[in-house]
């Protein structure tokens, strides 16, 4: 709502009986002082939007008023009112005031009037312009809060997602191993073997968490294949066998064709691939092997050496360590199984148990 308070100030009561006949018709709220003094207090106790001083006044001048004034109500808007006679000497303070007109006496009425007009426009101006900043100012912080609490919530919600589409994807791999072995403890000490391969490599965070994770996908396929035939103790028949081998393609068609699974398919596909190109189901040779299912298959190897089977008891970690690298550049990519092969001389080395069997060296 706009301001329409007016004070005025003069030493002679005359002038403001005067000003206040010409302008009591004009819907103003009228406020008088005798004094500067008295002047600032009426401004201090009230909302007052214009000020319509006398220059030359006993005490405190009206330019000394205003800039007292303005000290605690920098946006009233000052107008001044001067004998014609003393304009001369007044004008010099009147523009370093910076007040908004003046007048002088005796005055036009209409003149008057049209100032105290004009004057209460400017104030209500300024006034709503501030008002309009400030309220986009709060409207910005609001938004800039909510964008922050929605980003928040995003990534909340993102983990949140990435967490369930992990848990499922564990809970499908240990009902493929669940197949095959009743501890469910393979699956992650793929992961763990997968993840330590790549961080030798050298290779990145990302890419690092994206192969191991998906490395314990790599058997999925077993859940289409009968427990007849992975259980079986003893020797394979060539029919079983090539059942068994269809697990890797089982794997991959299981992995569906969304770009978020490509590396979990070429692991699933291309785990027993060998370098030499006598591997299966493509019979992929060298690096046309994917760079991912090269690394899972030294570790797969590696665990299925070194933990009981069906048809086979546990082999000791330094014996399966001979054997794998006998097997460098035939079974395995020569580079990846170095890196392996160190990184067990480094756990040896430091004394760290490997699926708690490294006591079988130690011993
Ligand atoms: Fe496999």
């Amino acid at each position: 709502m706009d301001n329409r308070s007016l004070l005025i100030v003069d030493d002679e009561p005359n002038v403001i009986n005067s000003l206040k006949r010409v302008l009591r018709h004009e819907g103003y709220t009228l406020f008088s002082a005798n004094s500067g003094k008295e002047g600032l207090d009426l401004l201090k106790r009230n909302d007052i939007g214009v000020v319509l001083s006398d220059v030359m006044m006993p005490e405190m001048d009206g330019v000394t008023f205003i800039e007292a004034g303005r000290k605690f109500k920098p946006d009233i808007v000052p107008l001044l009112l001067t004998a014609h006679a003393s304009l001369k000497n007044a004008k010099d303070a009147i523009n370093r005031s910076h007040v908004f007109g003046y007048l002088t006496k005796p005055w036009s009425n209409a003149d008057l009037k049209e100032s105290v007009a004009r004057a209460f426009e400017h104030y209500n101006l300024v006034t709503e312009n501030k008002r309009l900043q400030k309220l986009t100012q709060n409207q910005n912080k609001q938004l800039r809060i909510a964008n922050e609490n929605l980003e928040s919530l995003v990534h909340e919600r993102t983990l949140q997602l990435e967490e369930a589409v992990q848990e499922g994807i564990i809970m499908l791999a240990m009902a493929a191993e669940a197949k095959d072995d009743d501890t469910g403890d393979h699956v992650f000490r793929i992961r763990d073997l997968t993840r330590d391969i790549c961080s030798g490599l050298k290779m990145s965070p990302e890419q690092t968490e994206q192969i191991s994770f998906f490395s314990i996908m790599h058997d999925v396929g077993k859940i289409h294949i009968p427990d007849k035939i992975l259980k079986k103790r003893g020797p394979l028949t060539g029919e079983e066998w090539a059942i068994m081998q269809t697990h890797c393609i089982a794997g991959e068609k299981i992995l569906g064709n969304k770009p978020f699974y490509q590396t979990a398919r070429e692991i699933a596909r291309s785990h027993h691939e060998r370098w030499d190109g006598n591997g299966y189901p493509d019979g992929l040779k060298g690096e046309s092997i994917p760079l991912a299912a090269r690394i899972v298959t030294v570790a797969d190897v590696f665990d299925a050496l070194t933990n009981e089977r069906p048809y086979k008891k546990a082999w000791p970690i330094e014996k399966a360590l001979v054997e794998m690298e006998e097997l460098s550049g035939k079974v395995f990519d020569p580079n990846i199984l170095k890196v392996f092969l160190n990184l067990r001389a480094e756990d040896r080395e430091h004394g760290i148990m490997v699926n708690n069997q490294w006591s079988t060296i130690n011993n």
